[in-house]
């Protein structure tokens, strides 16, 4: 039995970047994080597997997104990896403790707690780059 509301979120083109390749990376890590909720309320076998495929993928999302901006020059790279540092130091402490909480409230509140941060790093920190990288897209376009 839960009290907790879990914090179910539904992808929005609102938080879209404008790349094709990120926002299907941020969408993809929203619903996975978003499957969590079942894992911690259904007790379901699939979660140590799932903690390894969203450590992984969180991983390959940031190489993918600092590739991106490195080949777009985009001048707060630096700035910009130091939040995905932060990141992944959220996401592993995630994988550490969510499946060893004894209560499934914590756990629901865990997994509230990183959708947010995962959330606010897209609208806070990867929205700064979305006019660098369609300036950039624009600029491109022209070089033959
Ligand atoms: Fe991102
Ligand atoms: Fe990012």
């Amino acid at each position: 039995m839960t009290t907790t509301t879990t914090n179910k979120v539904i992808w929005s083109d609102l938080i879209k970047i404008g790349n094709s390749d990120i926002d299907g990376q941020h969408k993809l890590l929203v619903e996975l994080i978003n499957s969590f909720y079942d894992v911690v309320i259904n007790k379901l076998p699939t979660g140590q597997k799932k903690m390894e495929e969203l450590e992984h993928y969180v991983q390959y999302h940031i190489q993918c997104e600092e590739g991106i901006l490195l080949k777009a020059k985009y001048p707060d790279l630096a700035d910009h990896q130091i939040s995905h540092t932060e990141l992944t130091s959220v996401v592993s402490d995630v994988v550490n403790r969510l499946l060893y909480l004894p209560v499934v409230d914590e756990q629901i509140e865990l997994i509230n707690s990183l959708q947010n941060f995962w959330i606010n790093h897209i609208k806070d920190q990867d929205m700064q780059f979305k006019t660098h990288l369609s300036n950039s897209f624009e600029k491109n376009k022209y070089v033959a």
